[in-house]
Formats: structure tokens, sequence, C-alpha cells
């Protein structure tokens, strides 16, 4: 080592406000240590049985591996005791997460989808942590659902976590963004991407092309631009990655540039979307933004919606700001 860790960096920007009384820098030490429990699972995989299906399936239908049943317990059972939270929101639990009795409630929620990307997980790809701290509201009584329904301007910080070649951990409390690297040394994260920024402009755009026929007319519209180049009439021939792990698209965003889209489809009418709005859709919104980067649904800005419910879906384009708008106005011309 060393630069600077992650809890001297959130002491730091502790200091700048007087009035902070350290709960909130105690409560991303925590989910710092959770994340850190999460990449050494992820990381021992085959060696300590993790791989494979849970059996089970979540509210939204989908099918759990292993994994995500364990990184779930992980990050409950890694917070639920600090004192530091009103209550949890998990993108694999039915119901909102009560702070059980005995323990002590803090003034903050949290909003977690303990491992993203988990399709990946068995062919050894990139996977990762999201989350969103809210403020709870002031009165008492019980935590109920409708508490959690902030829309994203809300949001007193959102990070991620990236299990990949290095576990990395971006975040923002709405100050710009860091990223700082686990070094397994020491056990701790180390500063060493300060104050992240995206490029205005990319040549890069990250799409699930397998679901093109479902896709609206100014997506299709933008697709077939990038994919025709300067021969369709951009200034520039554009390159397609897709990882279908959204904590490592977003990572190469913020290190590069580019777009990614999940548009609303008609696959499956109805549901709005695919990414979810509380644990996805809304953190990585914040921290795109605080990197200088654009993120829609194609007609509003994210983090200005209203969640109706927890588990809500909805249409996600996000990254380098030019192109977001040129997809935005697209949706615009075509009402
Ligand atoms: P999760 O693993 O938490 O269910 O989320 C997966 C998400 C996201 O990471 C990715 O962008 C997208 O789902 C990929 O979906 P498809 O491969 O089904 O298109
Ligand atoms: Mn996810
Ligand atoms: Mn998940």
């Amino acid at each position: 080592m060393k630069g600077e860790s992650l809890t001297q960096f959130i002491i730091r920007e502790q200091r700048k406000s007087p009035k902070a009384t350290g709960e909130f820098t105690l409560l991303v030490n925590d989910v710092a240590s959770a994340c850190k429990a999460i990449a050494h699972e992820v990381n021992r995989g085959s060696l300590a049985g993790n791989l494979g299906l849970a059996g089970s399936e979540n509210i939204q239908g989908e099918v759990q591996k292993k994994l995500d049943v364990i990184t779930n317990d992980i990050f409950i059972r890694s917070l639920e005791w600090t004192g530091h939270l009103a209550g949890m929101a998990s993108e694999e639990n039915d119901e909102i997460i009560q702070i059980p009795s005995g323990y002590p409630r803090g003034k903050y929620l949290i909003c977690f989808d303990p491992l993203d990307g988990s399709s990946n997980i068995d062919v050894n790809i990139s996977v990762g942590t999201i989350f969103s701290i809210l403020r709870a509201p002031e009165a008492g009584g019980n935590l109920t659902a409708e508490d959690f329904l902030q829309p994203g301007t809300q949001q007193v910080c959102a990070g991620f976590c990236v299990y990949g070649p290095t576990t990395m951990m971006v975040l923002t409390t709405g100050n710009g963004v860091n990223g700082f690297t686990l070094d397994r040394d020491v056990g701790e994260f180390i500063l060493t991407h300060p104050n992240m920024r995206i490029p205005e402009d990319t040549a890069e755009f990250a799409i699930n092309m397998s679901n093109q026929r479902f896709w609206e007319e100014p997506v299709q519209r933008y697709v077939a631009e990038c994919v025709k180049g300067k021969d369709g009439g951009r200034e520039k021939n554009f390159n397609m990655r897709w990882i279908a792990s959204m904590v490592a698209e977003v990572y190469r965003i913020l290190t590069r540039g580019g777009i990614f889209m999940y548009p609303l489809d008609t696959k499956d009418p109805g549901k709005g979307g695919k990414l979810r709005l509380m644990y996805e859709a809304n953190p990585m919104s914040f921290i795109i933004e605080q990197a200088g980067g654009a993120s829609s649904t194609g007609r509003e800005r994210i983090m200005s919606l209203t969640p109706q419910n927890i588990h809500q879906r909805v249409p996600v384009i996000l990254g380098s700001r030019k192109e977001v708008e040129r997809v935005v106005s697209y949706h615009l011309e075509s009402i």
C-alpha cells in the first residue's frame, strides 16, 4: 500500500459537514465490510460449493442461484445489527426487511441487489452488489414499504461493488464519483480512481440484441444508426459490448464512456422494463449523473420517477451524455 483507504476517505468527507454525527460514515463502512465478505464467497466459487442453482425463485419469478441467496444473507446479517438502519429492501425479498427487535433502529434505509449479473456466475464473468441509501421518515411507528418509495433524487449515497479481476467499490454521496480497489493483503478498499468522469461522446453501445424485434421505434432507429456507423450518417463507426452484468457495464462506461440500454420492450408486456428502479436503475443513475453522464427511461429522467412499488421495473438508457440525449430526442420525436 498505499493510498487513502475508504474509511479514511469517508471520515475526511464527514469532517466537511460539521453537523454530521458519524452514523452515515459507519453505515458505509459496514456496507464495505458486507461487500468484502461477498467478494470472498464469490471468489471461492466451486471450492465452497457456491455455484449452481438454489432451487428457488424470487418475487420477480427469477430462478435464484445459490450465490443470490448466500450474498443476500450476508448483506442482511452484516447490516441488521448495526443500529444505522431503520429497514432494508432487497431484490431477493418479497417484503421489506425489518430490523429485528433487540437491535437499535437507525435513521437510514438501504435498497440493494446483493448479486447483480448472477446469470454470469457459473461462467466466471464479473458480477457485483448494488446499493442505494435513503433517509428513513422521521416519524416513529412501523416501517412500511411506502417509506422506501422516494425518487432517486432523494438518495444520500449510491454505490456498487464489482467482483471482477479486481474487486472495486464505486461510490457517490452527491459529490462526484470515486473508485476504490480492494487490497486483499490488508483487507481494505484503497482510493485508486478519484473523481471518475464519463466522456460526453462515445462510440460504444451495449444492448441485448436478441431482444431487437421487441424494441420500440426510437431504439430501433438509434441502434440501426450505430450499426451502420459512417455508412448510415453517423460521424463515426461504433463498437458493441454486452456483458449481461449491469455492474460491469456501468464500470466500463465510467472508465471509457459508452451507452448502456435496457429499453422498454414488448417481450413481456406489462413488466415496464427489465431492470429494477430501486435496486439497479436509481443507484446507477445517481453514479452516472455524478460522473457527468445522463440516465433516462427514454422519456423521463430516471431519478425523477416516484416509485410505485419496491420491485418496480423501468427502462434504462444511461451513459455518455450526448448519446443518451440523442436517444431521448428520438423518443420525443416519435410521440
Ligand atoms: P440480476 O442478476 O440481478 O437479476 O440482474 C441482471 C440484469 C443486469 O445485470 C443485466 O444487464 C441484465 O439483467 C441482463 O439480462 P438479460 O441477459 O436477460 O438480457
Ligand atoms: Mn441485478
Ligand atoms: Mn441480483
